[in-house]
C-alpha cells in the first residue's frame, strides 16, 4: 500500500509552472487514491490554462511513477478557464490548448455501422490533401478499424523523450487503439483505463505541429462517449448519420452528447445518399436528404453527403482511402468537399 503522506510528499516536487512554489502548497491537490501499485489524483485549478494544467499533469506523473511501488498513475487536472472580458467569443478562443496541436475534432455518430470510420479516415487524408497537417485518433475501443482502412501495420515507436511516436500514411500520422490490442482479443479494460490510455495518446504522444487532429469516437452516445469527449480537449464535433429517420433519431443523441460537453457541434456529414446504378439511375436506399433536413431543423451547420460507391468500401478493406487514390472522382471529391466545409468551420 502506498502512503498518502508519501504521494504529496512526491507531488511538493513538482512546481507551479512559472513559480517557485510547489503545487501542494497551492492548494492544488484535492483527492489522492491509491491502490496496488496504481495512483490517481485529482487536482483542480482556477487560474491559469489548458496548457498550465498540462504540464502540471505531466509532471506530477512522472513524480509519482517514481515512487517505489507505483506501477501507474493518474492525474486528473480540472481546469475552470477564466472568461475573456466582454462579448461573444469564438469557440476557439482557447487556443493551442495542445502544444502543437491547433484544433481537435471529434467524429462521433449515434449509431454503429453508418460509415464513422470511413468518414474519418477520408477526411484526415482530405484535409491532408488540402494542404494540411493531420493527425488521427482511433479511439474506438470495441472495433479499431482505421488501421486497416489507413493500411499501417506497423506499431508506434518509443522516441527518445519517452513519447511514442505514431506511424503514418499518405502524409497522416495515426494513433490506435488497436495498436494496444492483441488479434482479435475482445477488449474487457475498465472505463478509467481507458479514459487514462486515451489521455495519453493525445498528451504522451510526439504528434509534432498538427493543424486537425481528428477523433474517431466509438459509436453510441452512452457514457463511455461522454467521458471520452471529456477527456480530449475537443474543439468541435462533427456527426456523421444515414439519411432515413432511425439514424437520424440518433444524431440528436449526438448532439445533445456534444451539448452536455460544451463541445461546438461543426456539422453533419449524411453517408450513404444514394446509389448511382450502371445505367445511371440514381437509387436512394435509404431515402435521400435527411441529413440536411435534420441540420435545417436543428440549426446546425450541414457539412456535405457522400453517397454509396463500391470503391469507397474497397477502399477501406485495402487500406488506400479513396480521397488518396482517386481524389479527383466523384467518390474522392465527394469527402474532399466536406474537408473544404469543415476547414471552413475552423478557420
Ligand atoms: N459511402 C459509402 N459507400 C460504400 N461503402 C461505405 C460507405 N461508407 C461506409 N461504407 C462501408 O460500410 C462499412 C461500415 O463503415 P465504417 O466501418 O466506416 O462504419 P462505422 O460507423 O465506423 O462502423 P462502427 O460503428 O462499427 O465503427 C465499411 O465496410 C465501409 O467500407
Ligand atoms: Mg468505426
Amino acid at each position: 500500500m502506498i502512503a498518502e503522506d508519501d504521494i504529496r510528499n512526491a507531488l511538493k516536487a513538482v512546481k507551479y509552472p512559472g513559480y517557485n512554489r510547489d503545487i501542494v502548497s497551492f492548494g492544488l491537490v484535492k483527492e489522492i487514491a491509491a491502490g496496488k501499485g496504481a495512483v490517481s489524483v485529482s487536482m483542480s485549478l482556477t487560474g491559469g490554462n489548458a496548457e498550465v494544467a498540462l504540464q502540471i499533469k505531466t509532471e506530477s506523473e512522472q513524480a509519482l511513477r517514481a515512487l517505489p511501488g507505483v506501477e501507474s498513475a493518474f492525474v486528473e487536472v480540472k481546469h475552470q478557464g477564466t472568461a475573456p472580458a466582454g462579448g461573444a467569443q469564438s469557440p476557439w478562443a482557447q487556443q493551442n490548448k495542445l502544444p502543437g496541436i491547433r484544433r481537435v475534432v471529434a467524429v462521433a455518430s449515434g449509431k454503429g455501422g453508418v460509415g464513422k470510420s470511413t468518414i474519418s479516415v477520408n477526411l484526415a487524408c482530405g484535409l491532408q490533401h488540402l494542404g494540411a497537417k493531420v493527425g488521427l485518433l482511433d479511439c474506438d475501443i470495441y472495433g479499431p478499424s482505421i488501421p486497416l482502412m489507413m493500411g499501417v501495420h506497423q506499431k508506434p515507436t518509443i522516441s527518445d523523450e519517452e513519447k511514442m511516436v505514431p506511424p503514418s500514411n499518405y502524409g497522416v500520422k495515426l494513433m490506435s487503439m488497436g495498436f494496444l490490442l492483441e488479434g482479435d482479443q475482445p477488449v474487457i479494460w475498465r472505463g478509467p483505463m481507458i479514459m487514462k490510455t486515451i489521455q495519453q495518446f493525445v498528451t504522451q504522444v510526439a504528434w509534432g505541429q498538427l493543424d486537425y487532429l481528428l477523433v474517431d469516437l466509438p459509436p453510441g452516445t452512452g457514457d463511455a462517449q461522454l467521458s471520452l469527449c471529456q477527456t480530449v480537449p475537443l474543439d468541435g464535433g462533427v456527426i456523421v448519420t444515414t439519411p432515413q429517420e432511425a439514424s437520424l433519431g440518433v444524431v440528436r443523441k449526438g448532439i445533445a452528447m456534444f451539448e452536455k460537453v460544451n463541445v461546438p457541434i461543426l456539422g453533419i456529414v449524411e453517408n450513404m445518399s444514394y446509389f448511382t446504378a450502371p445505367n445511371g439511375e440514381r437509387i436512394e436506399i435509404f431515402g435521400h436528404g435527411g441529413g440536411r433536413a435534420e441540420a435545417e431543423r436543428q440549426k446546425i451547420p450541414f457539412l456535405g453527403e457522400i453517397p454509396i460507391y463500391t470503391e469507397i468500401r474497397l477502399g477501406g478493406d485495402s487500406g488506400v482511402p479513396v480521397v488518396v487514390s482517386h481524389p479527383d472522382r466523384p467518390f474522392g471529391q465527394a469527402f474532399v468537399r466536406v474537408a473544404e466545409s469543415l476547414r471552413h468551420k475552423l478557420s
